[in-house]
């Protein structure tokens, strides 16, 4: 039976602890680094609390890491990892190289989960693709493999833009709560609009733009929304803003963003 560890158990351990045991991984298959909310998440769910990140690293297979990235290298270095482990690495912008040969022999694998990861809903990227990982992260959530580190990068991209979407739902339901529409309608209404969105994409088999153009009626209110939006400058802003995540992901990996 795999046991997962979680060395760095912060605000996405908690929420990837949340979605494992919804889809039914047995607490008792995991086992929690100390600090953060390792101690309350083990009592609150009968996991096993660690004395130490050795101790986890000792009593598990599989080890997922969660500390803030600047914390990575030194949380995971020097501990008792053995050949055919496995370190599952979600910190944003730490390169396989910076991790190899903190845990060898064990391997390295980097993945981008979100918190909708508790819903059992969270698109997580992943690279390299192994086969003794997907079962565990398809519990999460559709898997992305990706076909390299550098498009690993550009990936994670989209867990800034996971934050921005939920800002933009919170000011689609200001709006109409300004409007004399209430809270919970408004939010229901903002919240659903862009699940519904991203589903007719993500489920249908057309172009995105052809999906668009169905919708962008001459003369119409999307196609009245669409060029102020382009007036203001929101493509541009848009991208701007995901060139700049991708800058600041690939800083001092000696990789160029591509
Ligand atoms: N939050 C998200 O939605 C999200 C999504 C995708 C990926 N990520 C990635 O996930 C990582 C964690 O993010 P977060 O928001 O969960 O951060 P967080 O809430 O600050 O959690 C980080 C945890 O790491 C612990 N820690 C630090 N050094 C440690 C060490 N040497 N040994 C054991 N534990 C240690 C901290 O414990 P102390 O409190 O004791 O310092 C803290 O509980 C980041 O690298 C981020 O890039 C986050």
């Amino acid at each position: 039976m795999t046991r997962i560890g979680f060395i760095g158990v912060g605000h996405l351990a908690e929420e990837l602890i949340a979605g494992w045991l919804r889809s039914g991984v047995p607490a008792e298959r995991m086992i929690l680094s100390p600090r953060g909310h390792g101690r309350d998440l083990a009592e609150r769910h009968g996991i096993t609390l660690a004395a130490d990140n050795d101790a986890v690293v000792a009593g598990a297979d599989i080890v997922v890491l969660a500390t803030r990235p600047t914390d990575a290298v030194a949380a995971v270095a020097g501990l008792g990892w053995r050949a055919g482990q496995l370190l599952v690495s979600a910190c944003a912008g730490v390169p396989l190289d910076a991790l190899r040969s903190a845990v060898a022999p064990a391997a390295p694998v980097r993945i981008m989960p979100l918190t909708a990861a508790s819903i059992g809903a969270s698109p997580t990227t992943v690279y390299p693709d192994l086969p003794a990982l997907r079962p565990l992260l398809v519990r999460l959530g559709p898997v992305i493999p990706l076909a390299g580190e550098a498009q690993f990068e550009v990936a994670t991209v989209s867990a800034a833009i996971y934050g921005w979407a939920q800002m933009l739902i919170g000011l689609g339901r200001d709006w109409s709560v300004a409007q004399g529409l209430s809270e919970q309608a408004a939010r229901q209404l903002a919240a659903t609009t862009f699940v519904a969105a991203g589903r007719m994409v993500a489920e249908r088999p057309e172009p995105v733009e052809e999906l668009l153009a169905s919708l962008v009626t001459p003369g119409g209110i999307t196609e009245r929304g669409l060029s102020v939006l382009s007036e203001d400058g929101v493509p541009q802003g848009w991208e701007r803003a995901c060139d700049a995540v991708l800058a600041k992901l690939t800083a001092g990996s000696g990789r160029a963003p591509g």
